[in-house]
Order: C-alpha cells, then structure tokens, then sequence
C-alpha cells in the first residue's frame, strides 16, 4: 500500500511539476502518507443530492471527514449542515454511522454565492460537484485546475459548449490522475454490472434494438416570491430552466439513455423525435417540455427508443430493455434484473437484487477506498460528457424538428449559459410581458 501511494505522488508530481507539488492542496493535507490520514471533502451543491452524496462520503470506511460546504444560498447551506449533523445514517452494510462526528465545517468553512466553489474547493481533497447541472463544467474544470479527486453529479452540462468543456477538463483529470467518478449510479450497481458485463460477452447476441424509459409524474416545483430577481428565481425554480437543468431528457432520463449507450459499448450517430409540453403549461414551469420521444441510431444500425414524460396521475415506468440476436432483457427492474434467450426462454442470468448495496453507497465506498490507496481508477468524465450529450442531442432533435447528428450536437455554438453570473444579471431567456416564458416550436426552433 505505501508503495501504491508513492506511486501516485511519483505519477502526480510527474504530471503536475515537481515544483508544483508541494504546494499542491493534497500534498499538504498529506492523506497519501498514512492510512490515518484524512480524507477532506468540500461539498459544493448543498441541496437534496449534495447532502446524501457528502452523508454517503462519510459512511465509507475511510478517514473522510466533510471540510467545507458551498452553495448559492445560504438558507441551503444551513439546511444541509442541519441536516448532516441531525439525522440518522446508515452505512452500506446497514450499521448506523456517526456522520456527525464527521463533520468539522465552522461557519468560516461554509462558503456562499457565486464564487463559493472556489474557496471550498481548494480546503479539499475530494470534491462532490451537485449543483444544478449547467454549473458542473465550471465547477468541475476548478475541481480539476486545483487537483482534486471528484465525485459529481449527473448530468454533466445542459449545452454542447459545456460538454465541450466537461471533455477537455475529463482529458486534464486523466493526466494528473485524478479519480472522477460520475452519479449514473446503475454503474456502481451490481445487476447492472452483472447483467451488462454478460450482454457484452455476447450472451444474448448482438444488441439490435431496445427501448429506454423515464415515465413519471414529475418533480418539484418552486413558486416566484416578492423580491426575487430574475435571476434568484430561476436558481431556485432551476428545474425548468435549460441553462440551468437541461429540460428533464437530460437531467433524469440520462440515466436511462447512458445505459443504452454503455450496452452498445458506444454513442448514437444521430436522433430524431417528438416533444410537447400537453399538460405541465403554466408559467411556472419555465421553458422546459412535459414529454420527449427520441429514435437514436447507433453507428450499426440499432434503434433505441427512448421516452420520457412528467404527467401526473399516469402509470411510471424507469427502465430499459434490450433486444439481442440471440436473446433478450425485459428490464432491469430495479434491482432484480433476468436475461433470456428465445430459444426455449432458457434463463442465461438472474438476479433478484435483494440485500444489494445502494449504488448510491457504492460509488463512494468504491471512490474513497480508491484514494485510500492512492490507486488511479476512475475515469468517469468522459462517459458522463458523452451520455449526457446524447440526451441534450435528444432534445436539439425534438425542439427542432430535425435530424440531429452527433458531431452537430457536440459542435453546436449555443450557449445557453448567462453572460455574467450576479442576482442582479440577467438569464438569457426572459418571460414574455404575460409572465410566460418562450418555449421552443419545432419546425421554427434553431438548437444546433
Ligand atoms: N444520481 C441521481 O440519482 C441523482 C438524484 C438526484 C439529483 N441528482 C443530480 O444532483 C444535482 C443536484 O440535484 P438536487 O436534487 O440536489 O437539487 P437541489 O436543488 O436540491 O440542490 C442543488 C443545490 O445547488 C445549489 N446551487 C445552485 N447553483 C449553485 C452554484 N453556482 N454554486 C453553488 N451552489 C449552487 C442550490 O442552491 C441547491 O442548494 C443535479 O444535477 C441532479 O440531476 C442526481
């Protein structure tokens, strides 16, 4: 093990400078000299996912303690920390853990605004980026300037000059070695894995069609209050909003499309589809769509359907499915998960999930014992990019109307992101003098 973690220096004092590494923040909290040594974590984000991911870094067997917190607002940072410190946690095995004992976050350590990250960033060794979506490029590419190990959220950008970033940046992270792991949880659970490594070695034939799905009945929604500006608003109502959330193809259904994307062991060449908004329309809800219906065609050929839809009082169905040559998967259904063949039905792989650790959990165990041991093992960037393209491709193909090609979307120069970030400055999409906000119309709607 010591000799892992002088390997690890060695390699990161090889990429950063040896000059460098001194002043580099890990070398100074020296988590790779002793198995005692902590692990610090700066959480950026402190909202519902920020809060469980940063309770999931303490419940690992590591020495992890939570360092410095960072959001927006200073309402979600005080909830959080109330939070962590107040409610019960157990860890993967299901024993009670005492997060609280784990947190050393005085308020000099809880950092708000826009320019919080920063300041939280560099107090760490390990960072979990959970903010709204349309801030992860800048988060993550200051993760990777200052050298950090990462966990964060999916999806990874809402535009394809965000993706642009999140790649370049992904491509930094591999050079100095530092572990990125992404939340598409479904990699870190074990029917997945199982189930996915056995299509992969061909045991249901070559996949040649599926169908993808996150049907629902939708999310949150957080009313306008007096004396908001515009953009305080869109902050805490981000869920509607592109530039911030990516409509809900992107910030839920990419879970769904990169699981079509990790079986075919690749990334659609083009889509097409259809969207609406038929029964979420009110002004509250933003720019966003209440359904998407995308064909994406992979270089080979295949079909995967992929649908997505918020209506309320409707049937939910999360999953995939997938047709092979020789044999099939009707979904992954949770945690219980069988693959079939046609030929007589024969079950090639069963799995019924019960007493599974959370993927949610694993992801953590997996990352923090990784940097325990000062082992390189996560490069999860680039895939969270390129999934997470494919679904904002999706919807540049149902707000257009068009056909949309892969190196379209990943080249498309509309940036949906503010010029300049203050509660005073203003979103790009403003609501018309009637309080709505302007939605795309496919057939007129320019994306790419
Ligand atoms: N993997 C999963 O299954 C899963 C589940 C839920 C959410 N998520 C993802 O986690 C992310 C957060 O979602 P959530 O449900 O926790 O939302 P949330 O609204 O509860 O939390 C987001 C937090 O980020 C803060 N924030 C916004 N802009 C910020 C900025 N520039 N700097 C610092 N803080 C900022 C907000 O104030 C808020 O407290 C999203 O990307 C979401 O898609 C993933």
């Amino acid at each position: 093990m010591e000799s892992n973690r002088r390997e690890f220096l060695k390699s990161s004092s090889l990429i950063t400078g040896g000059a460098l590494l001194s002043s580099l923040p890990f070398s100074s909290y020296g988590y790779h000299n002793s198995a005692d040594d902590v692990i610090k974590v700066a959480l950026i984000g402190c909202g519902g996912r920020g809060t469980g991911a940063a309770a999931q870094a303490l419940s690992t067997t590591q020495n992890v303690k939570l360092v410095a917190m960072a959001d927006a607002f200073s309402d979600r940072v005080a909830d959080a920390y109330t939070a962590l410190t107040k409610r019960k946690y157990k860890n993967g095995a299901g024993a009670d853990i005492d997060v609280a004992a784990k947190i050393d976050v005085p308020k000099d350590r809880m950092f708000v605004g826009f320019d919080a990250y920063k300041q939280a960033i560099a107090l760490a060794d390990v960072v979990i980026l959970a903010t709204p979506p349309g801030f992860r490029p800048m988060h993550f590419e200051e993760a990777v300037r200052q050298n950090k190990h990462i966990f964060m959220e999916k999806p990874v950008a809402t535009d394809g000059p965000g993706i642009r970033r999140v790649l370049a940046a992904a491509e930094e992270a591999k050079k100095k070695k530092l572990n990125v792991v992404v939340g598409l949880q479904r990699h870190y659970q074990r029917n997945y894995r199982e189930a996915i490594n056995r299509i992969h070695e061909g045991k249901i034939g070559d996949i040649v069609g599926g169908s993808v799905y996150w049907v629902s009945g939708g999310v949150w929604n957080n009313p306008r209050k007096p004396g908001q500006t515009e953009m305080e608003y869109q902050m805490r109502n981000w869920y509607y909003f592109n530039w911030l959330c990516g409509d809900h193809i992107t910030e839920q259904h990419v879970h769904n499309i990169d699981v079509a994307n990790w079986v075919k062991q690749g990334y659609p060449t083009e889509a097409r589809g259809t969207s609406g908004r038929q029964v979420r329309t009110g002004k509250e809800f933003g720019e966003i769509f209440d359904h998407h219906i995308v064909d994406f065609t992979y270089a080979d050929g295949t079909l995967i359907n992929s649908q997505c839809r918020h209506y309320e009082g409707t049937y939910s169905r999360v999953d995939e499915q997938f047709l092979g040559t020789n044999g099939r998967i009707d979904s992954f259904n949770g945690n219980k998960t069988i693959l079939k063949s046609y030929k007589g039905g024969k079950v090639i792989y069963a799995h019924e999930g019960k007493g599974d650790i959370n993927p949610y959990q694993v992801e953590h165990d997996e990352l923090f014992a990784a940097i325990a041991k000062g082992e390189y093992k996560f490069a999860d960037a680039e895939n969270g990019a390129k999934s997470t393209l494919t679904s904002i491709m999706g919807r540049m193909a149902t707000y257009s109307g068009k056909v949309i090609k892969w190196e379209d979307a990943l080249n498309s120069q509309i940036n949906l992101f503010p010029d300049r970030l203050a509660w005073d400055a203003l979103p790009k999409l403003l609501p018309e003098s009637d309080g709505f906000y302007p939605v795309a119309v496919p057939g007129k709607t320019i994306t790419v």
